[in-house]
């Protein structure tokens, strides 16, 4: 019969995973228990402690549905998002800067025509975005999915509202690179937005006296075949949100200088109501393979 103390109870647990025969798993195990173990003993948990944290894990498992992703929320506050994402980006060799993929992403979006206007019918200002992809000597890369999506005016992306059921998908899209690796579309520009706070998370961070925004961004999910899927944002200049981005999602090369124009006519030769924006960027991917992420809801 074991008599255990705390650290001896540590390493009877251990022990007790001795033999998983799949070496990974046996790691990530073994490292899971010494840190949940070491997190009991330095903070002296309480019973009290142990079961609010029970109780917040098990609202955060019910607050998630098809359309929202609870525990994704989590760890993007907790900074494990971009954490797993550092310690995977070791080596960039100039290659774009990668961040959070967000729990909005609905993937396979619909292909659509370049230049074409994924905003229409909704309210905004207009914005033209021009992009292209390349390999990492600048060769561009052409026939490439690039998935983009981005909130609306109020800050809400199109799969939080009641009517994405009926009405489909809309500031979102996905567009193939030409021969010289350029991609473009219409859009409105984007504003900053909260993160969805009224559940488990949002008690946190209220608990925390940290503030729910994110900076204005769009983002970007570039897919060539035969390298490693790059998924990022470009995020507008000036955003007052920038430096305390409430998922750390945030990189200096990510920041863009989005332009005003007051010309009459805009680039689709369309009448200009008011100003009209322009967002360029170039994205540049390193050669490899990689998984891209399991959308949250099933493609459109
Ligand atoms: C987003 O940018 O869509 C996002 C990222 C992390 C948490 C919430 C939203
Ligand atoms: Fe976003």
């Amino acid at each position: 019969m074991p008599q255990f103390n705390d650290h001896a109870l540590t390493e009877q647990v251990l022990e007790s995973f001795a033999d998983t025969p799949n070496a990974r798993l046996k790691t990530l195990i073994t490292e899971l228990v010494r840190s949940l173990h070491d997190y009991v003993r330095k903070t002296d948990l309480t019973f009290e402690e142990w079961n609010a944290a029970i109780d917040f894990l098990t609202r955060t498992g019910h607050t998630c549905t098809p359309t929202r992703q609870e525990f994704i929320l989590l760890s993007d506050v907790l900074g494990v998002s971009m954490l797993v994402d550092a310690v995977n980006h070791h080596e960039r060799e100039g290659a774009t800067e990668t961040t959070v993929l967000g729990p909005f992403y609905v993937g396979e979006h619909k292909p659509m025509p370049r230049g074409a206007d994924i905003s229409v019918g909704v309210a905004g200002k207009p914005m033209f975005v021009s992009a292209r992809v390349t390999a990492l000597d600048g060769t561009p890369l052409a026939d490439v999915p690039v998935d983009v999506w981005h909130a609306d005016d109020q800050g809400l992306y199109d799969s939080q509202k009641p009517s994405y059921e009926t009405d489909g998908s809309s500031l979102r899209g996905r567009f193939i690179t030409d021969a010289d690796g350029r991609f473009s579309f219409r859009t409105i520009l984007p504003r900053s937005y909260p993160i969805p706070t009224d559940g488990p998370v949002g008690q946190l961070i209220k608990a925390a006296n940290r503030h729910p925004m994110r900076p204005a961004h769009v983002h970007f999910l570039v897919n060539a075949p035969g390298y490693e899927p790059l998924i990022t944002h470009v995020f507008i200049e000036g955003d007052q949100y920038l430096t305390s981005d409430v998922v750390f999602g945030v990189k200096n090369e990510l920041v863009s200088k989005v332009v005003r124009h007051d010309e009459p006519v805009m680039p689709d030769g369309k009448p200009a109501s008011g100003p009209w924006y322009t967002m360029t960027y170039e994205f540049h991917v390193r050669p490899g393979e990689g998984h891209v992420p399991q959308p949250l809801m099933a493609a459109e």
